[in-house]
């Protein structure tokens, strides 16, 4: 009975508001920043399709599994699994699920805020007109002076750490969530229209057939688990985020329905994502490898000479700030709520000093970017070369701590967890909760394992 319980931080006032907060949460530069250089860097086509099964298939059950662990739960993630395995006699061990999920998303926040900071340096940059006229080099090379300055960025991720703690602190998601409920489709119509743009100036065909057709012979292990990876990133799970928001979540909505609805709008929202910037990528002859740096090389090119698009340009950076936000509030939710009940700190205390720690864990990042020779290194870890700080956290997180958690959760809800327990809380029909039991005891702990087998040369390549 999930109404026995209640959350000490507060609850969605309905369903709207639980889709609008997961939907930030899950909506951010995983889909707009992040997922189009990783795509290009790791082939194309290929990369994508497993991307997508790996969403379907493993996202979405995932999802549904962490938000009835909330609800269920009705705590900090680790508090949350912890009174669920008690509740199914269970080890209090699976706790780890929760915990590691908490550790993840600070990790996470830590080069986010970041990669935030330039976009909101972005969004003055393309106010001032600086892209207007540019050339694809001029582009390049200002953001290439952009990074060169650590200062800079220290101060930008200072400014989004500090924002984050302030809306968190004084617990206003109120005014940010009433934000969101326009911003959020206005980044999606600002998306088409850029996608568009580029379909009639740019080389389309190309980047159609880039994204489009799978060329497996280009998809590396590393490549098929960073789109595993990817999948829980974008989808924020494996991160405590959707179990804490589920937490807050009212008893009487459809778990299984909302869940869809989120992963649906994440990944149009990628795709979209793709197809405004990789025709653009073939048009000025840039390379997919680009890296990092893809979406602030490219999309300012098409600023520079669109009609209107000192307008448009500013508008798409504010929103990309934006979505950074919403799901920046989600990583640091977490922490936040643990050490309330746990530590006893007051709302603001805890958030204040979960965001102080995390600029100076940012400086990793910072100086990554900055090429400062003490972040930057050659390592080889599972034949994947890493070259910094900041791709070790990435790596750290994305690659390593998001499957593994995930595979956690599954094996927790459909293993460890009664049937009974499940069933109650998913409230849905026999055929979705037969699927999703499926799914979370099989296609998840199955793909993962083979996946790292695979990485450690157990099995065969
Ligand atoms: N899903 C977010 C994005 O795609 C990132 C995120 C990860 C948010 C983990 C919360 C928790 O940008
Ligand atoms: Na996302």
């Amino acid at each position: 009975m999930s109404g026995a319980r209640e959350s000490v931080h507060g609850m969605w006032s309905g369903r709207f508001a639980f889709i609008l907060a997961a939907t930030g949460a899950a909506v951010g530069l995983g889909n707009i920043w992040k997922f189009p250089y990783i795509m290009g860097e790791n082939g194309g086509g290929a990369f994508v399709l497993v991307y997508l099964l790996c969403i379907v298939l493993i996202g979405i059950p995932v999802m549904m599994s962490e938000v009835l662990i909330g609800r269920r739960g009705r705590q900090s993630p680790g508090l949350s699994v912890k009174t669920l395995a008690q509740e199914a006699s269970a080890s209090p061990r699976w706790q780890i699920a929760g915990w590691s999920g908490l550790v993840a998303s600070y990790l996470i926040l830590s080069f986010y805020a970041v990669v935030a900071g330039w976009a909101m340096a972005y969004v003055i940059k393309t106010a001032r007109g600086d892209f207007q006229g540019a050339g694809a080099e001029a582009i390049g090379a200002q953001f290439a002076a952009h990074l060169a300055n650590p200062w800079i960025l220290m101060a930008w991720s200072a400014v989004i750490l500090f924002v984050t703690v302030y809306v968190v602190g004084r617990g206003v998601h109120k005014g940010l969530e009433k934000a969101v409920n326009f911003l959020m489709p206005s980044l999606f119509v600002l998306l088409g229209i850029m996608a568009i743009y580029s379909a009639t100036n740019g080389a389309f065909g190309e980047a159609i057939a880039f994204m489009f057709t799978p060329d497996f012979s280009k998809l590396t292990i590393n490549g098929v688990l960073l789109a595993l990876g990817h999948a829980f990133f974008t989808l924020s799970l494996a991160s405590g985020a959707m179990i804490i928001y589920g937490a807050y979540l009212p008893s009487n909505v459809s778990i299984a329905k909302t869940s869809m609805l989120i992963a649906l709008v994440d990944t149009a929202v990628a795709m979209l994502a793709g197809l405004a910037i990789y025709p653009l990528v073939f048009q000025y002859g840039l390379t997919p490898a680009e890296g990092p740096g893809l979406i602030f090389v490219t999309l300012p090119i098409a600023f520079g000479s669109m009609p209107f698009g000192t307008f448009f340009g500013t508008l798409f950076f504010v929103m990309l700030v934006f979505a950074a936000f919403t799901s920046a509030i989600a990583m640091i939710e977490s922490t936040v709520a643990w050490l309330v009940e746990r530590k006893g700190l007051s709302r603001f205390t805890a958030t204040a000093a979960t965001g102080g720690s995390l600029w100076l864990l940012g400086l990793l990042t910072v100086f990554s970017f900055s090429g400062a020779s003490w972040a930057t290194f050659e390592l080889t870890v599972f034949g994947k070369s890493i070259t910094s700080f900041f791709e070790a956290v990435d790596y750290l997180t994305s690659a390593i701590m998001l499957p593994l958690g995930g595979l956690v959760i599954a094996v927790f809800t459909g293993w460890v967890m009664k049937k009974k327990s499940t069933e109650e809380e998913l409230q849905t029909s026999a055929l979705m909760y037969g699927i999703w039991r499926f799914a979370i005891r099989w296609f998840t702990p199955v793909a993962v394992a083979i996946v790292f087998l695979h990485l450690i040369g157990v099995l065969d390549r």
